[in-house]
């Protein structure tokens, strides 16, 4: 079930994963797409950029008319306007680069004044729009999904999340280097979202995942290790660099 293929390196890992995402928008009818954040994310989101505009004109009007994605998570109390948030992000390197309606590039609403009740609103409308067809994810050094920090339950649903150190520490380059400045906590779709997704794409790079990336290979899913949920799913496909494969 598990489909794992190792690339040269990020660049190459990047290409892939864009390649499949622009697949699964041009195919006939369509589930929304997942879409992550962080630095994984950022050559995935300029190849597909690139792999976009170098369409044929009509092929890719039909893409950006029939955009709709989902995206993960975005941190509680950050304006889409400030640029660490992940809507800044996903409007820096997708919605301006290729023009899409924002409207058509969904994420939770980090200013909702009940954080809670807006996790339950986005996986409603995410719900109401037949769920995730293909889900991009990245791999936190601490084995997290989306912000789904261990211990997590795979079927853990769209909530609001409390940030582990080592989360905020992974993230703080964002904030200045300071993790105290790090977002305390996040709406996150749950693993219960993410692996009823009808196919998931994990993108793994760099040598510092190298052990996170061992362990979700071989350790039985559980709950400490939330991204090891996804070998009980029927469909991953894990593109690795050499670097986060070999950690060397
Ligand atoms: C972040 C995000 C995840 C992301 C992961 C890895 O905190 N919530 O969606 O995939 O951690 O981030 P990076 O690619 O920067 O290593």
């Amino acid at each position: 079930q598990l489909e794992l293929i190792q690339l040269d390196d990020p660049a190459a890992a990047a290409q892939l994963a864009a390649k499949r995402l622009l697949e699964a928008r041009s195919e006939g009818p369509q589930l929304p797409l997942g879409l992550a954040t962080g630095r994984t994310m950022e050559p995935v989101y300029a190849a597909l950029v690139s792999l976009i505009h170098a369409q044929p004109e009509a092929d890719r009007r039909a893409v950006l008319r029939n955009w709709l994605s989902f995206n993960l998570d975005d941190y509680v109390g950050l304006s889409p306007a400030d640029p660490r948030s992940f809507a800044a992000f996903m409007a820096s390197r997708l919605v301006q680069p290729l023009g899409l309606v924002s409207e058509r590039v969904r994420l939770p609403d980090a200013l909702a004044p009940d954080p809670a009740a807006e996790a339950r609103r986005y996986a409603a409308e995410l719900a109401r729009n037949g769920g995730i067809g293909l889900q991009l994810l990245g791999l936190g050094l601490n084995g997290h999904v989306g912000f789904n920090e261990p211990p997590c339950a795979a079927d853990a649903p769209c909530r609001c999340v409390e940030l582990s150190a080592m989360t905020r520490r992974q993230n703080a380059a964002a904030f200045g280097g300071d993790p105290l400045a790090v977002p305390h906590r996040a709406i996150s779709l749950g693993m219960a979202e993410i692996l009823a997704a009808r196919r998931i794409l994990l993108v793994v790079t760099g040598v510092a995942k190298a052990p996170v990336l061992r362990r979700l290979l071989t350790e039985s899913p559980s709950a400490a290790l939330p991204g090891s949920w996804l070998r009980q799913h029927p469909c991953v496909t894990v593109l690795a660099d050499r670097a986060a494969l070999t950690g060397a």
